[in-house]
């Protein structure tokens, strides 16, 4: 498959920015839209629209909207950019290789720190950045207006399930209000490939395990970020039942955990992390005193909560492959895939596991049960291996070594 133009929605996150990489390493072309909502914004943050680009047409000059307030992310989501004040770039360059350098450097500086580091692992750049909250449907017509986009990635999403009770709210504005604005710029501009990021939590409780992609899903979900999810889905599911030229994928994950092996990016959640994995490598690097153990009286080997864990770089591997599917002639409609390892594993098996990753102790305290988790969920994946070519390879000692290397090299995230 020859390069291709993809956006990607929320491509500065965790899962969005391992994605990026993998898609600039198979030769793609790739523009990002994200409010930065959860992810460390560009260290110079004008605000929204803020386009950075090296298309040889474009100068990206005129699309710097310096000091421009982002509204739309301000009234709908339930953060937005910490804008700090703009630099002013005063182009001082008399020769055409000063100002390409200024350019370059004030494009650079326009990056979030986790896009700025998949373009050193990569040593490719984006096609643009954009600074953008999926309701602003302006800026997005005019972002499918400017780039031949021939797919969009989906990542963009609030995604704490705990923080998703308190502001409900929010997380159906931004996550379905959000998806329902790209969906419609999507359909207007005429492109209709898309690979939506969706989670095992529309699988509710499970009622087999391991679960597939036929287990019924909308039941028994206890938060509004699963059944955001959820509902995204059964828009798409009828947007393509409804126009034969949509070929969507639904990608369910199961737990993502690790990071690239370089180092450079991984998972950096902004407060307390609400995952396990971020958590204990919290505490093993001194930030945080000691994990909470969530209930140890559960029908389990070892009474703790069993997950189904999977390396973020498989993931993003399972993206680029999906993309591939989504893009053959005759794919239509729309599928469904569990993208997960297929294993189970404890949280206490996951605290050893750190544990000699990284060869920190992992203080716990054994606590009451967590509200609305259940006691095991584990994917079944061979529909992703026969339809997708794709297997998760990334062992749990992986998972750990890379969460470690992250997380001591980037002891306090992106700063
Ligand atoms: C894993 C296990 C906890 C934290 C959620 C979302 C899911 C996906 C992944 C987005 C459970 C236990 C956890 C802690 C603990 N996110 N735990 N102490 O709940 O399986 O899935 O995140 O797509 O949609 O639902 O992941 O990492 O929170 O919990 O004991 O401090 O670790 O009880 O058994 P979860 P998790």
């Amino acid at each position: 498959m020859g390069p291709r133009t993809v956006l990607v929605t929320g491509g500065a996150g965790y899962v969005g920015s391992h994605t990026v990489v993998e898609l600039l390493e198979a030769g793609h072309r790739v523009v990002v839209v994200d409010n930065c909502c959860n992810a460390t914004p560009p260290p110079t943050t004008t605000t929204s629209t803020t386009t950075t680009t090296t298309d040889s047409h474009t100068n990206g000059k005129d699309n710097n909207k310096e000091g421009y307030t982002d509204d739309d992310t301000d009234k709908n989501g339930s953060c937005s950019p910490t804008p700090t004040t703009a630099t002013a770039n005063h182009n001082n360059a008399t020769t055409t290789e000063e100002r390409d350098k200024e350019e370059d450097e004030r494009r650079w500086s326009a990056l979030p720190l986790a896009l700025q580091r998949v373009e050193n692992i990569t040593g490719k750049t984006l096609t643009a950045f954009y600074l953008v909250s999926l309701n602003d449907v302006d800026a997005l017509t005019k972002i499918f207006a400017k780039h031949k986009i021939e797919a969009v990635i989906h990542f963009a999403a609030l995604k704490a399930v705990g923080e998703s009770v308190t502001i409900p709210l929010e997380y159906y504005v931004n996550n379905v209000s959000g998806t329902l604005t790209l969906l419609q710029v999507m359909r207007s501009a005429g492109v209709k490939s898309l690979v939506y990021s969706s989670s095992a939590t529309v699988y509710g409780v499970p009622q087999y395990l391991p679960t597939d992609e036929t287990h019924p899903t909308g039941q028994g979900i206890t938060n509004p970020y699963g059944k955001t999810k959820y509902f995204c889905e059964q828009v798409m599911i009828d947007l393509a039942a409804s126009d034969q030229d949509w070929g969507v994928l639904l990608l369910r994950y199961f737990n993502p955990v690790g990071a690239h092996v370089s180092g450079l990016i991984g998972e950096d959640p902004r407060n307390i992390p609400n995952n396990l994995m971020p958590y204990i490598a919290q505490v093993a690097v001194g930030r945080l005193k000691a994990l909470q153990v969530f209930g140890q009286d559960y029908d389990t080997p070892d009474g703790t909560g069993v997950r189904d864990y999977v390396h973020v770089v498989d993931l993003a591997t399972g993206h680029v492959a999906a993309l591939e599917h989504v893009w053959q002639p005759d794919y239509k409609g729309c599928e469904s895939y569990n993208l997960g390892s297929g294993e189970g594993v404890s949280v206490l098996e996951m605290v050893n596991a750190f544990s000699r990753a990284s060869g920190r102790a992992i203080p716990y305290v054994v606590k009451e049960r967590r509200a609305g988790d259940v006691a095991k969920m584990v994917a079944s994946c061979t529909s992703a291996q026969t339809h997708l070519g794709w297997k998760a390879t990334r062992t749990l000692e992986q998972m750990c070594e890379d969460t470690w290397r992250w997380q001591s090299q980037n002891p306090r995230g992106y700063v």
